[in-house]
């Protein structure tokens, strides 16, 4: 496994390789199970799968979690050999994305969920996301379910600034308690952790109930879920799987998917199952 300090460094390898049956998993590091899900699907695929490690700061709101965000290289690179990536892009120092043009054409997307507790994150994602994809230029990139907003966010901008990549979605990776995995989760403490795992809980009620409350009186009934369980919710609510626009009456249960964010011993974390993950639970 080679490891790449500059972006300019990786790109005079690849084109110096000819290498061009590429997998791309970008990451902002602290991996875990669920990244490597996704580098081993990459392995599978490719004769080559790249892995980025960057905190990239253009999409943290807010500077304390930027500077809290979890770092452990040494562990992130044992980790990614064990997995089979080939090459890794480490950058020490902040990347330079001013020729990147700011994406703006998100429809709904940055005005919903995620968007409206964190001003600015999808910009700089896709600022990121962007760059990499134009400087590397994989075959495919691989991005992760739990942040099923971003997958739709990134959707969007492929198709825009018609980026020659194909976007695969992988499921998300949960602990034995059922808790999605994340870099955050490290933050949380014995009993934040256990209060986190109520999350994915949550929503397999929510699916248990929806078909006799309806999609309102069961959202509310999570909320107050919440209330009694002391978590400090942003939001709970069912969604169109194809668009996340808001459902309504007529949305079959089997085309939604149920979104929930909240915050925990100070770490946000977020979490969701669409219709057929919650029943094949
Ligand atoms: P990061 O949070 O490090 O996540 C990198 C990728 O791993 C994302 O596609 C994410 O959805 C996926 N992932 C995280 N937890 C997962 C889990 N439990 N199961 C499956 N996949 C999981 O997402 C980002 O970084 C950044 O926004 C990035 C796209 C790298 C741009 O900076």
């Amino acid at each position: 496994m080679l490891i790449f300090k500059t972006i300019g460094e990786l790109t005079d390898y690849l084109t110096v390789r000819g290498e061009t049956d590429l997998g791309f998993v970008p990451t902002m590091g602290a991996l875990h199970d669920g990244h490597g899900s996704l580098v081993r699907y990459s392995v599978t695929q490719h004769a080559c799968t790249i892995c980025s490690i960057y905190v990239n700061p253009a999409q943290f709101n807010d500077a304390k979690d930027y500077t809290a965000y979890p770092k452990t290289p040494e562990r992130d690179l044992d980790f990614l050999k064990s997995w089979g990536c080939n090459l890794v892009l480490m950058p020490e120092t902040t990347l330079d994305l001013s020729d990147i043009k700011p994406f703006n054409d998100f429809d709904n997307l940055n005005s919903i969920l995620e968007a409206p507790d964190r001003p600015g994150h999808f910009e700089g994602v896709c600022k990121i996301v962007e760059y990499l994809l134009l400087s590397i230029k994989p075959i495919k990139a691989y991005f992760g379910k739990k942040d099923y907003q971003q997958i739709a966010v990134i959707r969007r901008l492929i198709e825009i600034r018609k980026l020659n990549v194909e976007l695969i979605e992988c499921p998300t990776c949960r602990e034995p308690s059922g808790l999605a995995m994340s870099s955050r989760n490290r933050r949380l403490n014995a009993q934040g952790l256990i209060l986190a795992a109520q999350i994915p809980k949550l929503i397999l009620q929510a699916y248990s109930q929806v078909k006799q409350l309806g999609y309102t009186e069961t959202e509310r009934v999570i909320k107050q879920m919440c209330d009694n369980l002391n978590i400090s919710l942003h939001y709970a609510e069912f969604r169109c799987q194809s668009n996340l626009n808001r459902v309504t009456i007529h949305t079959p249960i089997s085309e939604t998917i149920f979104l929930i964010a909240c915050t925990i011993q100070g770490v946000r974390l977020i979490d969701n199952m669409t219709a057929n993950e919650a029943i094949a639970k």
